[in-house]
């Protein structure tokens, strides 16, 4: 991946975060993932006043992606307002490493901090389709 889609990207999960929705936790969370086809795809995390129906970042982004066809993912970046890069959370990993399973994983903060990682790295021995049909 050139620098320059990165560079975009990271600009992308940047400007997602303004897209959030997160009125109870105000912590603004944004991704932007880049596709075969060369399109971008972005979300914030939107919550909800039932808390547990918070939806990730990451997986918004990730599931607009799906529900316009594009499957094959390039990379995901993702920004947090933390002090260090953060890493994302348990289902996002999950959904991640089935949904985006080649994607360059790309974890930033707003100072600059990033950290290069995939989904298998975020989630070794994950649970997958395959294992569906042992039984
Ligand atoms: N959140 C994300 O969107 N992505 C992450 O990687 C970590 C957490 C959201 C969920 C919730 O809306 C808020 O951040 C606080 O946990």
């Amino acid at each position: 991946m050139a620098d320059l889609d990165v560079n975009t990207l990271i600009g992308a999960a940047i400007a997602a975060r303004n897209l959030a929705y997160a009125p109870y936790s105000r912590f603004a969370v944004g991704a932007a993932l880049l596709t075969a086809s060369g399109r971008i795809f972005s979300g914030g995390n939107i919550e909800n006043a039932a808390y547990p129906l918070a939806m990730c970042a990451e997986r918004v982004a990730l599931f607009s992606a799906y529900a316009a066809s594009e499957r094959d993912i390039r990379a995901l970046a993702v920004v947090t307002p933390t002090h260090d890069v953060a890493s994302p959370c348990g289902a996002c990993r999950q959904v991640m490493l089935e949904l985006a399973p080649h994607a360059r994983v790309i974890l930033l903060n707003l100072t600059g901090a990033v950290r290069y990682t995939s989904p298998a790295e975020l989630l070794p021995h994950g649970f997958g389709p395959t294992q569906l049909q042992e039984q």
